[in-house]
C-alpha cells in the first residue's frame, strides 16, 4: 500500500471523531476515511463477540477502500480483543485504544520526590471496556500503587449520539448521576476512557477541582501511529493535502450534520 494511502478510522458512532479530528491536527497530510456506526450504536452495552463481528465488517470495508492502516478509534471494539484478532487476519497496521490510565498513575511521580504519589483516578468508560480482561490488566499494572474507580456511563454515549451535546442541563444532571458519589476533592484525575467522552471535556472541567486532571488517550493514540507509520515509510508525503472524509451506517440527514458538527467543533 502506498504511503498516499488513506487510514481507515472507526468507532462505534461519533466518538471517534475526536480521534479523526486529533489526526487532523496533529498529522495533517494524512488522507483519514471515518466511518461511525451509529446504527449498531452503542458498542458498549453489547457483548464481545457482537462487537467483534461488526468491527470486522468495517475493516473489511476499508481493506476495500484500500487503507493503508486502521485506528480503532474506540475503547470497546479495541478490549473487545479485536485488535489481536485483527492482526491476525489483516497484513496492515492496526492501532487500538486503551484508557489512558498510565498517563494518569504517571502523575504521581513527581521528579522532586523519590516517592510515587499514590494517585487516586476514576475511569469513565464503558460497562464493556470496564468488564473486560483487557481493562483488569491494565489495571493490575497500577493498582497496587494508586487507588482507582470504575465508572461504566453509558448514558454519555446516547447523549452525543442523540446530538443533545449541547443540552447543558442534561449533561450536568446526567455527570452528576455518575460522580456525585466521589469526594471529588479527593480525586487527582478523570480519565475518559470513552472516544465519545473526549467531548464532554469542558463539563468535567466544571465538575473538577482545577488540580484534578481530566485525560484522554487521543494524543498518545496518533502519536503512537505517526510512529508506527513513519517505521514503516508509510507516512503521506508532507506536501500532501490530507482530510478527514465521514461516513456512517446511519445515513440520516440528522448524522450526517451532527458528524460534521463534532469535526468542526
Ligand atoms: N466510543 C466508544 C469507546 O471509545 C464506544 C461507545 C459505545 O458505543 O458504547 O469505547
Amino acid at each position: 500500500m502506498s504511503s498516499s494511502a488513506p487510514i481507515g478510522v472507526f468507532d462505534s458512532g461519533l466518538g471517534g471523531i475526536s480521534v479523526a479530528r486529533q489526526i487532523a491536527k496533529d498529522m495533517p497530510a494524512e488522507h483519514v476515511l471515518y466511518f461511525g456506526d451509529s446504527a449498531n450504536a452503542p458498542y458498549g452495552v453489547k457483548t464481545p463477540e457482537q462487537v467483534r463481528a461488526l468491527s470486522f465488517d468495517i475493516v473489511e470495508r476499508f481493506v476495500r477502500q484500500g487503507i493503508k492502516a486502521v485506528v480503532i478509534a474506540c475503547n470497546t471494539a479495541t478490549s473487545a480483543a479485536v485488535n489481536d484478532d485483527l492482526r491476525e487476519h489483516y497484513d496492515i497496521p492496526i492501532i487500538g485504544m486503551e484508557p489512558a490510565l498510565k498517563v494518569a498513575c504517571d502523575r504521581g511521580d513527581v521528579p522532586s520526590d523519590p516517592h510515587h504519589i499514590p494517585q487516586r483516578v476514576i475511569v469513565a468508560a464503558t460497562p464493556l471496556t470496564l468488564r473486560e480482561r483487557k481493562f483488569a490488566k491494565l489495571m493490575d499494572r497500577f493498582d497496587s500503587n494508586n487507588t482507582i474507580f470504575k465508572e461504566p456511563c453509558p448514558d454519555l454515549v446516547e447523549i452525543v449520539e442523540s446530538g443533545r451535546l449541547g443540552d447543558h442541563d442534561l449533561v450536568m444532571r446526567t455527570l452528576h448521576g455518575y460522580f456525585d458519589q466521589y469526594d471529588m476533592e479527593h480525586i487527582d484525575s478523570v480519565v475518559l476512557g470513552c472516544t465519545h467522552f473526549v467531548f464532554y471535556r469542558d463539563y468535567f472541567r466544571e465538575l473538577l477541582p482545577e488540580r484534578a486532571a481530566v485525560i484522554d488517550g487521543n494524543e498518545g493514540t496518533v502519536r503512537h501511529l505517526g510512529v508506527v507509520l513513519e517505521s514503516l515509510g508509510k507516512l503521506a508525503p508532507e506536501d500532501a493535502t490530507g482530510g478527514v472524509e465521514l461516513a456512517n451506517s446511519d445515513l440520516s440527514e440528522r448524522v450526517t450534520r451532527l458528524s460534521r458538527d463534532l469535526l468542526n467543533a
